[in-house]
């Protein structure tokens, strides 16, 4: 009854009685024998696991080493030893790469001709972008680039393209709707909740939890919904990072923006802004945004539904406004952000969690502050708003003057804390120069970390 039927290469595969919880990639290796797909750092940071997905909304790259195989049903997988041509010749990426001289040690060439085939399938040409997920220790990354740039714009070969059709059963562990999640949710308040899974697949592969009952979300298409509503959109939780990416790069770029430094491509295929709220991370990245933005929450326990101000969500460290059985329906963000600023400052530009990351909306009358939402991530337990900070600037001049007697202010509002990532003086440094580099900006004067500026 459990049966998670799917595409593996080409050929239907169905997996009986398998753990909820076991992951793509040991299946792969241990119980198919298909060792080509390797084990690296075995939580989503290395890409040496990258395996291509397709379903009916299209061909992604997502890293099986946190994919659960639940998450598979009904979905066509192809690992690297499904890409050379039923004849036997090789993928174009993979002839790309050999010209190119883009393989040493060859550890990290599965994933990184994964990444490039689905890269292909989609038309994707951004090289730095959707490889920044794929991690090489020995080639350098100016050979698998070279490699990339011959492919790219080329068509990708007819046997490299799947079509899952619906499998005969239903998902196992998987709620076929947000009405049927919120009933068994109800009846089940212990379980935990697993959407992409980019969080929960760490307990498994690195704290070895055991989650002894489980619910996957990626089956409740309704949560996967981008609305137009009144005054905004209303985003379904289930929707992808790399969907919502590309739904607010019209709207507000600097969200988008944003979102680009989030993870990975393989990681953003699979993350969901609901599992990047519901986690409570004082470090996760949309939730400054949304605070700034005026994002409310909806939430849902049964048939009873609730909506706050997003920043009413986060009560303390690991405390999130949530009751048992209680679940994360959606969020609604504004259409109209007046000089949305969002700023991430971590020690990789890609793929990296921030040390802090800052949002601002600030907005001016002529040169007077009529209002402004700051929020950050990384300088307290929770994701927080700068009320101390927007105090002082409102009704005050947007000027250098003004925000330079605001910075003490950073200290009333903010205690961070040292770790790995930075100390809490650089932490309160570097938050006070976002504020100042956002007037910089709105000056015209570019300060793009990608850019030496004269
Ligand atoms: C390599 C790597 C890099 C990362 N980089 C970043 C980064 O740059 N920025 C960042 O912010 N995060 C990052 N993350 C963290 C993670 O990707 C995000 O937090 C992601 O949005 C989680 O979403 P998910 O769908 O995978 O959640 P899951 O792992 O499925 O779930 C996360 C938590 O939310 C709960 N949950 C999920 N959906 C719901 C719901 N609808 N209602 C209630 N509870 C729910 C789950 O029970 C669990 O507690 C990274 C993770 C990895 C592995
Ligand atoms: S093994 Fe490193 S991302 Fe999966
Ligand atoms: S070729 Fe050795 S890690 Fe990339």
């Amino acid at each position: 009854m459990n049966d998670i039927a799917f595409l593996l290469n080409g050929a239907p595969v169905t997996v009986t009685g398998a753990s909820p919880v076991q992951t793509l990639l040991d299946w792969l290796r241990e119980s198919r024998g298909l060792t080509g797909t390797k084990e690296g750092c075995n939580e989503g940071d290395c890409g040496a696991c990258t395996v291509m997905v397709t379903d009916d909304q299209g061909t992604r790259a997502l890293n099986s080493c946190i994919l659960l195989l639940p998450q598979l049903h009904g979905r066509a997988v192809r690992t690297v030893e499904g890409l050379s041509g039923p004849d036997g010749r090789m993928h174009p990426v993979q002839a790309a790469m050999v010209a190119a001289h883009g393989s040493q040690c060859g550890f990290c060439t599965p994933g990184f001709v994964v990444s490039m085939a689905a890269a292909q399938v989609n038309g994707a040409t951004d090289h730095d972008d959707y490889l920044a997920g794929n991690l090489c220790r020995c080639t350098g990354y100016a050979p698998i680039i070279r490699a990339a740039e011959a492919v790219a714009g080329t068509p990708a070969p007819d046997w490299c393209r799947d079509h899952p059709t619906a499998p005969a059963g239903p998902a196992p562990f998987a709620p076929a709707s947000s009405d049927e999640l919120a009933d068994w949710y109800l009846a089940h308040p212990e379980a935990t909740l697993i959407a992409g899974a980019t969080d929960v697949g760490l307990w498994v592969t690195k704290q070895l939890r055991d989650l002894p009952e489980v619910a996957f979300l990626h089956a409740c298409r309704d949560l996967q919904r981008i609305d137009r509503v009144a005054g905004g959109w209303r985003v379904g939780a289930g929707v992808t990072i790399a969907a919502l990416r590309a739904a607010m790069e019209d709207p507000h770029p600097a969200f988008a923006e944003l979102l680009r430094r989030f993870a990975s491509e393989q990681v953003r295929g699979a993350a969901t802004i609901g599992g990047n709220i519901a986690n409570g991370s004082p470090i996760g990245d949309a939730a400054p945004a949304l605070i700034a933005m005026g994002a409310r929450l909806h939430l849902r326990r049964g048939a009873a539904r609730r909506e706050i101000a997003i920043e009413d969500f986060f009560l303390g460290y690991g405390r999130q406004d949530r009751a048992k059985g209680e679940f994360v329906e959606a969020v609604t963000i504004p259409g109209a952000v007046p000089g949305l600023a969002c700023y991430k400052l971590s020690k990789r530009f890609d793929q990296d969690i921030s040390a802090v990351c800052g949002c601002f909306s600030i907005a001016t009358e002529g040169s007077q502050i009529t209002s402004a939402r700051i929020a950050f991530g990384g300088m307290a337990g929770v994701p927080k708003r700068a009320q101390a900070v927007e105090a002082a600037l409102i009704g005050r001049d947007w000027s250098r003057a003004t925000i330079e007697a605001a910075l003490p202010a950073f200290a009333e509002d903010f205690t961070p804390m040292s770790d790995m990532r930075a100390s809490a003086g650089y932490r309160l440094e570097a938050a006070r120069n976002m504020l100042l580099r956002c007037l910089l900006e709105r000056e015209g004067r570019a300060v793009s970390v990608l850019e030496v500026a004269p």
